[in-house]
């Protein structure tokens, strides 16, 4: 039997968990053609829901552009030129290639399989002409949207700001997004201080340009029972003391809980109840997995911002300049510990909440404070 939980990747329609509310706001809000702002922290399930809720909209076809690890202007332009032509529907294809063509697109169709290989390289990467190749792919893709309703997903859309001309590419694009009344625009990303830059800053040309929605965890009780049924279906019972102990273990958000799940369920046998002890036994098992990850991360850090992420992974603490943390982590030196801070959070292995640095996956946290 297949394991049925899921971490790390977008949910499928059988292992997607209904968050009501949430998918209703976000439905009135597309069918509105009102553009969203989804906010919520990495694993908390913001492209699960907005792919589950689009793709459920019987009137328009979602178009879905991930801006992870774009760092150009080109780049931005050729994942949404690949994103509308790597659907697998030929007429659509068909018609999004000729509405593209002025990008000088390469894409086929495998005649067999229909699947869609698109090859582009975009000169020049930056600059002005860059600038421009990605105006025209957004007026494109409205041109599309008028021939078939569309709703275009922008997720980890902060990552422009990591690109060297991310102020003026956002101001351009904003204008033509502004042109384009009828399209809804979802807007997505993990990193929150950065997309309240986008957002929720009033020099921002983005500023309330879309409303916003907070992304919490699922519920508990809503989210306990999907996952005690998923256990209960192939076969595993669980105890309910062992979601208790993964709450208070620090173990809150949607991905990581399902990561837990996944691994107590190799370690459990058919027929088996899963009870509170099998949860060490469980994070071996992450550990074993992620713990070259976990090594080269801390390889890349000076002592310093070691010692003070060792302190960050043990709270509680009365924040981190308090001569607690200090005499904790060794390090007494304000200034060493804010450049260490800034490093770590700069890494994404820490990320703050109202000012106050958390490790970013809680299972790394886990292990720096167990191996360590
Ligand atoms: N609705 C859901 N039902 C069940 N699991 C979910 C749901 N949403 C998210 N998850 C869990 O969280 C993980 C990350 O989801 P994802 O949508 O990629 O989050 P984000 O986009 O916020 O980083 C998924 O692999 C899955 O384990
Ligand atoms: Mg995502």
């Amino acid at each position: 039997m297949t394991n049925p939980f899921a971490y790390g990747r977008v949910v499928d329609a059988a292992q997607y968990c209904t968050r009501p509310k949430l998918q209703k706001a976000l439905k009135s809000m597309m069918d509105a053609g009102q553009n969203a702002v989804l906010f919520g922290e990495r694993r908390i399930g913001k492209t699960s829901l907005i792919l589950h809720v689009a793709k459920r909209l019987r009137k328009s076809r979602v178009v879905y552009f991930d801006f992870l690890a774009c760092h150009s202007a080109a780049d931005l332009t050729e994942r949404i030129a690949r994103g509308v032509l790597e659907t697998p529907n030929r007429t659509f294809f068909n018609l999004a290639l000729k509405v593209f063509s002025a990008l000088k697109v390469t894409a086929t169709l495998d005649p067999n399989s229909g699947v869609p290989s698109v090859s582009m390289s975009l000169q020049p990467s930056s600059g002005p002409e860059a600038v421009n190749n990605l105006e025209t792919a957004l007026d494109r893709l409205y041109t599309l949207h008028q021939e078939k309703p569309l709703i275009a997903v922008f997720d980890e859309f902060q990552q422009v700001l990591a690109i060297p001309e991310g102020a003026q590419i956002l101001a351009r694009m904003r204008s033509r997004i502004q042109m384009h009344a009828s399209l809804p625009y979802v807007f997505s990303g993990s990193i929150r201080e950065d997309m309240q830059k986008i957002f929720s800053d009033h020099t921002s040309p983005f500023y309330k340009s879309a409303l916003p929605l907070e992304i919490e965890a699922i519920e508990r009780p809503r989210f306990d029972s999907y996952l005690s049924k998923r256990f209960r279906e192939s076969g595993r019972m669980i105890d309910p003391a062992v979601f208790d102990k993964i709450y208070e273990m620090g173990i809150e958000v949607t991905g990581d809980i399902q990561q837990i799940c996944w691994a107590l369920w190799i370690c459990s046998a058919s027929g088996e109840t899963i009870g509170t002890e099998k949860i060490d036994q469980a994070l071996e098992q992450l550990f074993a997995m992620e713990s070259r990850n976990y090594e080269d991360t801390v390889a890349m850090l000076a002592p310093s911002q070691l010692k003070v992420l060792k302190t960050l992974a043990a709270p509680p603490f009365n924040g981190a300049y308090s001569a607690d943390f200090k005499q904790r982590s060794g390090v007494l030196n304000n200034q060493t510990i804010k450049k260490a801070i800034q490093r770590l959070e700069d890494l994404r292995i820490i990320f703050r909440v109202k000012g106050i640095p958390r490790i970013s996956n809680p299972y790394f946290g886990l292990w720096i404070k167990k191996k360590l």
